[in-house]
């Protein structure tokens, strides 16, 4: 039997790294959505048409090195609002929700369009400039050369155009439990989620 857990929200919430431990803590299986999103990007970069990008995706396009680039994530928002290149990436996710083992699925869209019969919604938020405040730190460690004001206003450009798009939008399922971690630790943050998908692993 499936059991699929959807974690969406904004840019550098913390989607991965609480999906990496909800993952880990009940056996599941991990789609970061994000790097399809991303590798179509980077298709775009080198000069293909989105939908052609999204469409022709294989698996080595989901470690190719420059993916977690400012540039990469701009481009991948972008290809995003087109409705060809989500079509193109769907089958692949619910797919992947199946699995027997059970998933998660983190993204923008999981809870609202890809997953909407998902067992567990989480909807994982935290204030813009502490957002930006961990992605300058993450990129900084990774070796970019960036300044914090430059990630903030990416992140807040990325967002508003992933609100305002009119095909799978990003904003929280009518179900989904909203989990603002800008006062969490990553330990903190991750007790709550592991929490929230252990009770509903219990009920009937
Ligand atoms: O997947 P998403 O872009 O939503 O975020 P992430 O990659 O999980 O987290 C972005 C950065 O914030 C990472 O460096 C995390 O270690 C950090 N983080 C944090 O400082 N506090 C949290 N409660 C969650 C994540
Ligand atoms: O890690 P971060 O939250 O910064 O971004 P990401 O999850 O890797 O997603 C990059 C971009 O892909 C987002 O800004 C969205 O435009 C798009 N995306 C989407 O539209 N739907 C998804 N399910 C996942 C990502």
């Amino acid at each position: 039997m499936s059991f699929t857990v959807a974690i969406d929200g904004p840019a550098a919430a913390g989607k991965g790294t609480l999906s990496r431990a909800v993952a880990g803590a009940f056996g599941f299986r991990h789609l970061d959505t994000g790097l399809l999103y991303r590798a179509t990007g980077m298709r775009v970069l080198d000069g293909l048409d989105p939908v052609a990008a999204a469409e022709a995706l294989v698996p080595s396009d989901l470690e190719r090195e420059g993916l977690r680039s400012a540039e990469a994530a701009a481009e991948a928002s972008r290809a995003a609002a087109i409705p060809g290149v989500r079509a193109a990436l769907l089958a692949f996710q619910r797919d992947f929700a199946r699995d027997p083992d059970g998933a998660v699925l983190d993204g923008r869209d999981i809870g609202t369009v890809i997953c909407p019969e998902a067992e567990v919604k989480l909807f994982v938020t935290a204030r813009a400039e502490i957002r930006a405040r961990r992605r300058f730190e993450e990129l900084r460690a990774g070796g970019a050369e960036t300044q914090f004001e430059t990630v903030l206003a990416d992140v807040r450009e990325r967002d508003a155009r992933d609100m305002d798009r009119a095909d799978a939008p990003l904003r929280p399922a009518k179900d989904a439990v909203v989990l603002d971690t800008s006062d969490l630790t990553i330990a903190e943050a991750t007790a709550r989620a592991v929490q929230i998908v252990a009770s509903r692993r219990r009920m009937p």
